[in-house]
């Protein structure tokens, strides 16, 4: 199974920019190459902060853009998210039944989870998984089938990146998610948005990916407290789940440099290659 993994489009109203981005011609780009090259995805899945300010007309921005994209989409809230305005614009977007955007789908290949690590009351933008959604939790992973792997995604890490400023808005309650992954299965794979950067390792023994934004991005910058913005390009990720591997690719979608052959005498030998094509 093959599926595509986008985070934080930071959806504006139509006709403004944020940080001089347009976060519309951005998607729809992604969603251009993502159409036109992976025609045999099962889904596209966006981990949080859809819109920047959460506004309704952000999210009808976002739902008129998704409307180009072939393959079916799954939406996560991030700390930049409003539930009700959400729903608004998306009135089928995943409910958990106690009004949480979380979801199980089961696929033959995984199953796949999302977890909802939104505290809109909370001004710092940290997240947190309440009693009710560590509860949706617990039993997804109780009644997800033993013979293929979990795929969890959430807006919020549960663990320091290393990037001070964010490190402060992350899950507050990690030692509660965990107790659940004690009590009944550990995920194969976590997948998360929120830090804007291109991070992967694993927390506790579980192999995590975070990946940059299809907007701005947070600076490599491991000292300052204030979150350093940048505008390096921007990726989506095509992950592939086969019976003995899972593997993530990121891609620059909007890279338009330089295409040629590595074995090519003419392209090792160029002082310029930007004219050559394979
Ligand atoms: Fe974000």
């Amino acid at each position: 199974m093959k599926f595509v993994v986008l985070t934080d489009t930071h959806f504006v109203v139509p006709g403004r920019l944020l940080y001089g981005l347009d976060p519309a011609a951005r998607l729809a780009a992604a969603i251009e190459v993502i159409n036109r090259d992976h025609p045999d995805i099962a889904f596209v899945i966006v981990t949080g902060d859809l819109a920047h300010w959460g506004q309704v007309a952000a999210y009808a921005e976002l739902r008129k853009v998704l409307g180009r994209l072939v393959a079916p989409v799954v939406l996560l809230m991030g700390n930049h998210d409003r539930r009700q305005a959400l729903r608004e614009v998306f009135p089928a977007v995943d409910d958990d039944g106690n009004g949480f955007v979380q979801s199980v789908r089961r696929y033959d290949a995984a199953t796949v989870i999302t977890l909802d690590t939104v505290d809109e009351e909370n001004p710092t933008h940290a997240g947190i998984l309440c009693p009710a959604r560590l509860d949706f939790l617990d039993r997804a992973l109780a009644e997800a089938p033993a013979d293929r792997p979990v795929l969890l995604f959430q807006h919020h890490p549960p663990f320091n990146t290393g990037l001070p400023h964010m490190d402060r808005i992350r899950l507050r309650n990690p030692d509660d998610l965990w107790a659940v992954f004690e009590k009944r299965r550990r995920p194969d794979q976590i997948f998360m948005g929120h830090v804007h950067r291109p991070i992967a390792g694993s927390w506790r023994g579980i192999p995590f990916h975070i990946q940059r934004a299809t907007v701005h991005q947070v600076a490599f910058d491991l000292v300052s407290q204030e979150i350093p913005g940048s505008l390096e390009a921007p990726d989506y990720a095509l992950v592939d789940v086969s019976p003995d591997a899972l593997v993530i690719h990121q891609r620059p979608f909007l890279y338009d440099g330089p295409h040629y052959w590595l074995h090519d005498k003419a392209a090792q030998d160029a002082a310029d290659i930007s004219a050559l094509r394979p």
